[in-house]
């Protein structure tokens, strides 16, 4: 028997649309750029690794989509204000801001007594604090148009409470409630805030933290026994930053395909 995956039948229409989604050189990023491009949003990736993201944005031209690449560590306060500027100055407006930047598959697994303060300290900053600052940045556009989409990456790791990265599943848990938060402050100017937790999710990356074992354990732990890819991801997220979800916000929505029951 065939199970058909959904991101193939994803009719959303972006055109028009102005994205930007940090952390897009690579991962589950490169899949959100690329699926915003075919569906005809410009899409802006903001990513610490310069090379990857202009590789992304030739990957999208190339089929015809447009792109713009940017380089943004978004832990730097100041850099984040100036990147964001730049795109608001040079192409008018944001509509939608994927927060999916995070320090994730260069994690090095150890108990949380081990992990070093400023390691520590380095993963908040970015995976927390980063998200609060690319997100006070987009309010004023997105208040001026009526109109906003920001979706924050949570992980479902927060649900099954993993061990061994506990400075990252601190991090995405906090993004939960300030999701709701922003939602509340948001709600009355057409912006709505949710957080998307998706589970193992294998994209082009390596990841040397989930061995083997570890990767069949995780797929029997699921409802739908198989590894999840982008794909899997991808639906939600065009739903959430579309017109057709303007009345779905504050919320923690899990993509774990049945891991966890939160
Ligand atoms: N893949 C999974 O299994 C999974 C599961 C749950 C949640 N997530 C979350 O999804 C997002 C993407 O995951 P992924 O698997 O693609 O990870 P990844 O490590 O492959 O990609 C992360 C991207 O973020 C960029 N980045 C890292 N630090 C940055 C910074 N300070 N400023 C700007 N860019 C920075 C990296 O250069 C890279 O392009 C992350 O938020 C991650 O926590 C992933």
């Amino acid at each position: 028997m065939t199970v058909r995956t959904s991101a193939a039948r994803c009719n959303f229409d972006f055109s028009g649309t102005h994205v930007a989604i940090t952390g897009g050189g690579q991962g589950l990023g490169r899949a959100y750029a690329k699926a915003f491009a075919a569906a005809g949003a410009a899409v802006f990736i903001l990513d610490r690794n310069f090379e990857n993201a202009c590789k992304v944005t030739d990957e999208i031209k190339v089929a015809d989509g447009t792109a713009f690449a940017y380089q943004l560590d978004v832990g730097r306060l100041d850099d984040v204000s100036d990147v964001f500027s730049t795109i608001i100055n040079e192409h008018g407006r944001i509509d939608v801001l994927v927060n999916n930047a995070a320090i994730f598959t260069t994690l090095e697994m150890k108990p949380f007594y081990s992990i070093d303060p400023a390691e520590w300290g380095e993963v908040i900053n970015v995976n927390l604090n980063g998200v609060y600052a690319c997100s006070r940045q987009v309010v004023d556009t997105m208040k001026e148009n009526g109109f906003g989409r920001i979706i924050n990456i949570g992980s479902a790791a927060v649900t099954m409470g993993r061990p061994n990265y506990t400075h990252y599943v601190a991090s995405k848990s906090a993004l939960i409630g300030m999701s709701r938060s922003m939602a509340r402050e948001l709600g009355s100017f057409g912006i709505t805030v949710n957080t998307i937790m998706p589970g193992a999710t294998f994209t082009e990356v390596e990841r040397k933290t989930v061995t083997p074992q570890q990767k069949r354990t995780i797929i029997a732990s699921q409802c739908i026994q198989r590894p999840a890819t982008p794909d899997d991801i991808l639906g939600t997220v065009l739903f959430l930053c579309s017109e057709e979800s303007g009345f779905v916000t504050g919320q923690a929505i899990t993509i774990d395909g049945g891991a966890t029951h939160s």
